[in-house]
């Protein structure tokens, strides 16, 4: 049942914006990692880190594609080497969360990240399973991990990596497919993808930032995933669109991402009006909040600010973000419940 949503001044958007409960379900948790804390970390583990200051890092968040942010995303990464230090990224995350009113988050990790540098895939998945137990009883956020294969590298290298995460299946709700898109299409991790479907994991890719829709296509036909990942080529691709809109596949969006990496010139270009106006299930998310300006509520408010998006475009985005969520249908339904009390006592 959808609920009727009373027209509201545009000068009340934000608020309810910020107010609204949503989830969010496209957040790096590496890409949460604040130079503040990137630099205490360093000190704590005796890292080298190769730049000055947080000032100096700060300044070096000035991206023109993909790649260009990656080789910055993974060098902060390699500050991280105990449980402690992946429950204090995701602790600091949570807390963010909070502020901003997600009742539930779904963290991406990209494992490969760590266990290339000798971190054990234990102390990863521990220190973020922690952080996610303590997140719903402290903060009231419940969190759920879903473990990325880096796509620039080997579908081997995937496969074993598979292999060490099984002792923590049950720490680990969903697979998905992250890093370099150009020149790494969704074919070349089927086989793992499939034996990951087989294994009962949800499944998830990025498709769609920078590469060409026909790689939305195979994610969805031959990885079978469930949503995509940004996906916001497929306004290129009509019979896509259709696609996307007919089997209610959710695409979570990032606006703040697609404007730091170049994907769009301005939020005022965004696709995110024409992605839901074609009847298309898209989310709002933050991607790498630290590394893009904002989390979730700077991602709505300037977003919203830049489209022609009112309040019931709103109620459709964070509706959109609990029903495509991997959480279990009655906790779902308790969140939809949430949000729709939100919506008719906003005034
Ligand atoms: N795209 C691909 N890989 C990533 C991203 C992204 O936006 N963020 C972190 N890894
Ligand atoms: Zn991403």
């Amino acid at each position: 049942m959808m609920t009727l949503i009373r027209p509201i001044a545009a000068d009340r958007l934000p608020e309810l914006l910020q107010l609204m409960p949503k989830a969010e379900l496209h957040i790096h948790i590496e890409g949460s990692l604040e130079p503040e804390l990137i630099f205490a970390l360093a000190q704590r583990n005796g890292v080298r880190f190769p730049y000055a200051n947080v000032e100096a890092l700060r300044r070096a968040y000035a991206f023109s594609n993909l790649q260009s942010f990656l080789d910055i995303y993974y060098a902060g990464a390699s500050v991280l080497l105990t449980e402690q230090d992946f429950y204090d990224m995701a602790r600091a995350y949570f807390v963010k969360a909070a502020e901003d009113h997600v009742l539930h988050a779904e963290l991406f990790f990209d494992p490969q990240t760590h266990t290339a540098r000798g971190v054990a895939m234990d102390t990863v998945v521990k220190g973020l399973h922690r952080a996610c137990v303590d997140a719903k009883a402290e903060l009231g956020v419940s969190g759920l991990l879903i473990m990325c294969f880096l796509r620039h590298l080997s579908e081997e290298d995937a496969f074993a990596t598979l292999e060490q995460a099984l002792p923590f299946r049950d720490h680990i709700v969903g697979i998905g497919l992250d890093s370099g898109e150009v020149g790494n299409p969704p074919e070349k991790f089927a086989r793992v993808f499939a034996r990951c479907r087989q294994l009962g994991f949800r499944l998830v890719a990025h498709a769609g930032e920078e590469g060409p829709p026909a790689y939305v296509w195979t994610a969805l036909d031959l990885l079978k995933v469930e949503r995509i990942d940004h996906g916001v080529q497929s306004t290129h691709d009509a019979a896509l669109m259709q696609r996307l809109a007919q089997d209610r596949i959710a695409l979570t969006v990032c606006p703040l991402s697609n404007l730091k990496l170049c994907v769009f010139p301005d939020l005022a270009s965004h696709t995110l009006g024409q992605l839901l106006a074609a009847g298309i299930a898209a989310t709002v998310n933050s991607d790498d909040p630290a590394y893009f300006g904002g989390y979730m509520n700077d991602n709505f408010t300037r977003t919203f600010a830049a489209l022609p998006l009112g309040a019931v475009e709103a109620y459709t985005l964070a509706r959109n973000s609990f029903e495509a969520s991997f959480i279990e249908p009655s906790a779902k339904q308790a969140f939809i419940s949430q949000l729709d009390e939100s919506f008719a006592t906003f005034r």
